[in-house]
């Protein structure tokens, strides 16, 4: 078939056509082309695909929720919503409340209109700018795209939005390197100010920033945030779109941090991938303040909430708790390092860095070559031997389903390092 002839219209995400490959099936953590080649998803499909494919408890729960409420408007409660709701609000720390959504996209939009309608109806309709993180990710729908932060995965073409300012991350972006909690608090205390608190709705973060080339920043990077916010009444945002549901190696990745956030997102690995649903956390103090404001939040999304999409949510959360999955990601994160790592000492790598299932490897410029380019070629190389890789602006991410085998992740380690220096022996 002509994939560019085709009624679908497929991009990625910088807007160039996608490769021509057709998948026909999966399992596991592999899937099956056309041609019968098999391959390992090293990047959990789109970073959603927690348990991998055709999992046998997922389906049939998904079969049964189909066959007992096939579907139930936002203005109704199902038993489903009811409970996974509750099951949210407790891995949270409980006393959250939840609004259902479809994407991450559409948690974080909602997420930052709860924000401004909260300051409305405090009497403080100036708070409007939402700050974010130069190297962030937040979605490409509504308000998502403005609060995005990171260049090579913003949708060009738009000018840039007043109320939506971009601070720096964890990373300092003249030197490449992690900026310290102190250098971290003094530039954003700096931007507040000069922004003004009065002026300043939300900041919305990552705890990872994932797409942005896995930054993990420094132990109580997240702790000076929560305090800046409260601090200077800025509503806290959390997005746990990517690290939610044990990626990180915790359940959320703030929690590593001990910090309640006022409002937190997720989405993609909340139903292993297998429904679309996302969701947005209000804690109750806020949700009751929003409430005694009557300032209404016109968020209805006729598909939020699904039931099928809760239950498959709800038997997500109690595989990837009877099986330790979050546990199981932070220890394999020592063979993601003792395998990687190494790979520092080649002309071609700059860094490698993750926690948990998240990795990346960052190229650097040499020769006649950029970055980019080097990444590109690796992802290609992998892809060659099996192995489904993501390369954007010169940075490599890989980042296995949950339960992945020990054998699944070094197959994917060792075609991404034999790849990396088939390259750089080339170039
Ligand atoms: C941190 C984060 N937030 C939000 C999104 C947007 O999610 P969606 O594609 O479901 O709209 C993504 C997608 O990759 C993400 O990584």
């Amino acid at each position: 078939m002509n994939y560019q002839e085709s009624a679908q219209w497929v991009e990625d995400f910088e807007g160039k056509d996608v490769p021509p490959t057709l998948i026909k099936s999966g399992q596991g953590g592999w899937i099956r082309f056309e041609d019968g080649r098999r391959a390992f998803e090293a990047v959990s499909g789109h970073s959603c695909l927690n348990l991998g494919h055709a999992h046998p408890e997922l389906l049939e729960t998904a079969g049964h929720a189909l066959s007992t409420l096939s579907y139930c408007s936002p203005e109704h409660y199902s038993d489903s919503s009811l409970a996974l709701a509750e099951r949210l609000s407790e891995l949270l720390g409980g006393a959250y409340r939840i609004k259902y959504a479809l994407s991450g996209s559409s948690a974080n939009e909602i997420a930052m209109t709860i924000a401004r309608r909260h300051w409305e109806g405090t009497g403080k309709p100036a708070k409007r700018i939402a700050i974010s993180l130069d190297r962030s990710y937040h979605g490409n729908m509504g308000q998502a795209q403005f609060a995005t932060g990171y260049e090579a995965f913003r949708v060009s073409g738009y000018s840039d939005h007043s109320d939506y300012v971009h601070v720096p991350c964890a990373r300092n972006p003249a030197s490449g390197k992690l900026f310290s909690t102190e250098e971290i608090r003094a530039l954003l205390e700096a931007r507040i100010a000069q922004i003004g608190q009065d002026n300043i709705a939300c900041m919305i973060v990552e705890p990872i920033n994932f797409a942005g080339g896995v930054i993990v920043p420094p132990d109580g990077y997240l702790a000076i945030i929560h305090e800046l916010c409260r601090r200077h009444d800025i509503t806290l945002i959390v997005d746990e779109v990517i690290t939610g549901f044990g990626r990180s190696g915790k359940w959320f990745a703030f929690q590593k941090e001990g910090i309640r956030p006022d409002i937190v997102t997720m989405g993609k690995g909340i139903t292993a991938g297998y429904f679309p649903l996302a969701a947005v956390a209000v804690t109750n103090s806020l949700y009751m303040a929003l409430r005694e404001s009557k300032v209404p939040l016109k968020k209805v999304i006729t598909m939020a909430g699904h039931p099928v999409g809760c239950e498959v949510a709800l038997k997500n959360i109690e595989i990837t708790a009877r099986d330790g999955l979050c546990k199981r990601a932070e220890e394999n994160a020592g063979i993601f390092c003792e395998v990687l790592k190494p790979l520092e000492r080649l002309r071609s790598i700059k860094e490698v860095r993750g926690v948990g299932h998240m990795w990346a490897l960052e190229f650097a410029d040499f020769d006649q070559q950029k970055a980019p380019e080097i990444a590109k070629m690796v992802a290609a190389r992998c892809e060659d031997e099996n192995c489904i890789v993501a390369a954007s602006a010169g940075i490599i991410r890989i980042n296995p389903p949950l339960n992945s085998s020990i054998a699944e992740i070094s197959f994917a380690c060792s075609t991404l390092v034999n790849a990396v220096e088939y390259v750089d022996d080339c170039c």
